[in-house]
């Protein structure tokens, strides 16, 4: 085993794709968002995961990331929620049959110039936009344009589907939600009819089933076991981070520890060197208030972290270099999961999940 390690457990991520699903309404397809390495749970052991578990299709950032997964062997949809230019990515994205957003006629064109010559269409989804103002038409105008140009490819380019994001799904009000879900009906009405049609988020799948199921619904954060709204208490967290006890000593109180000397001991203490640091992914920031769990224990981190270590406070317990510490995960009963270090760096579970250095290895337990 690595002292230092990710792990991701593809048994867990099964389990919440079932609670995912549970969620649903029957007829609506779960398509898998598995952008950005699958929030840095690895995309194609987790695309092969969640398709053995009843997702119909996957979501990518990029081209880039749909010619991964293609070239891994999966064969379902594949849509590719940004937008890329450029001859030759839209030709190998086209090559490859995944499916691109579009929501700008010149870009449409585009699409079309770059697939001329191929054996088939390029299936595209208009992303229409109701509030996030990030990607997207508006208006009605703005929407016929682009299915006007669409139409005038004469099949080189089939509209497929048509889809928008909500912007605050999980924020303490839903009316926002509420009039984003009213401008996307008012928009899905004037295009053709059997497209597929698709809004939902995780937050959306906890909160707005089934006013906001249509076609299918595109789960995120929740299939990696984070509930961004608080209403789904059974998800579990799929990957989990491990470190090791590199050095431990005795000292008094008073000593001061780390750079800056920001923490002064105000009893004596039994520190531990723990093998990790912002070099591997952990946020600086965390520090003050950051615990790791050592023997199931929640043990505090004294002063700054440092690029590749930090000190905790082991009075008591008994351990040694080599010990193992869990830097997320659980222990004992006791917990630390992304939520935490998110809280204690001011950021996001995404943005943690993702954080992790290339220095850091990972490895996957469970079927594939
Ligand atoms: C367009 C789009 N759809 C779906 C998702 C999934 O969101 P979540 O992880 O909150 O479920 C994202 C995530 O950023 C997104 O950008």
């Amino acid at each position: 085993m690595h002292p230092m390690v990710r792990i991701v457990d593809l048994d867990a991520l099964g389990r919440n794709i079932q609670r995912i699903r549970s969620r649903i309404p029957e007829g609506t397809g779960l398509m898998a968002v598995v952008k950005a390495d699958a929030y840095g749970h690895g995309s194609i052991p987790c695309a092969r995961r969640v398709l053995r578990e009843g997702a119909s299709a996957l979501c990518v950032a990029t081209i880039e990331e749909g010619l991964e997964l293609r070239r891994a062997g999966l064969t379902p949809m594949i849509l590719v929620l940004g937008v890329s230019h450029g001859r030759d990515v839209l030709r190998a994205g086209a090559e490859a049959g995944l499916t691109l957003t579009v929501c700008d006629p010149d870009h449409v064109l585009e699409i079309r110039h770059a697939a001329e010559g191929l054996d088939g269409p390029v299936s595209v989804h208009l992303k229409l936009d109701t509030g996030m103002n990030r990607l997207g038409v508006s208006s009605p105008e703005a929407r016929d344009c682009v299915v006007h140009a669409i139409q005038e490819t004469q099949g080189l380019v089939l509209l497929k589907g048509a889809y928008s994001h909500f912007a605050d799904a999980d924020g303490p009000s839903i009316h926002s939600s509420m009039d984003q879900l009213d401008l996307f009906r008012k928009l899905l009405r004037g295009l053709p009819a059997g497209i597929l049609r698709h809004i939902a988020n995780s937050a959306a799948i906890e909160r707005l089933m089934p006013e906001a199921a249509f076609d299918m619904v595109r789960a995120g954060i929740s299939m990696y076991g984070y509930s961004p709204t608080g209403l789904e208490q059974h998800l579990e967290m799929v990957m989990t981070w491990e470190t090791e006890i590199t050095f431990i000593k005795d000292l008094p109180a008073g000593a001061r520890i780390g750079y800056g000397l920001t923490c002064t001991l105000s009893r004596s203490a039994t520190v531990a060197t723990v093998r990790c640091g912002y070099g591997d992914g952990y946020h600086r920031l965390s520090g003050e208030h950051a615990h790791v769990l050592v023997k199931g224990k929640k043990c505090p981190v004294l002063g700054r972290i440092c690029m590749d270590q930090m000190m905790v406070d082991v009075t008591g317990l008994n351990v040694r270099a080599g010990e193992r510490v869990i830097l997320m995960g659980a222990e004992s009963g006791e917990k630390i999961d992304a939520q935490d270090l998110a809280d204690w760096a001011c950021t996001i579970p995404y943005e943690v999940l993702l954080s992790a250095t290339g220095r850091v290895p990972r490895v996957w337990k469970g079927k594939e």
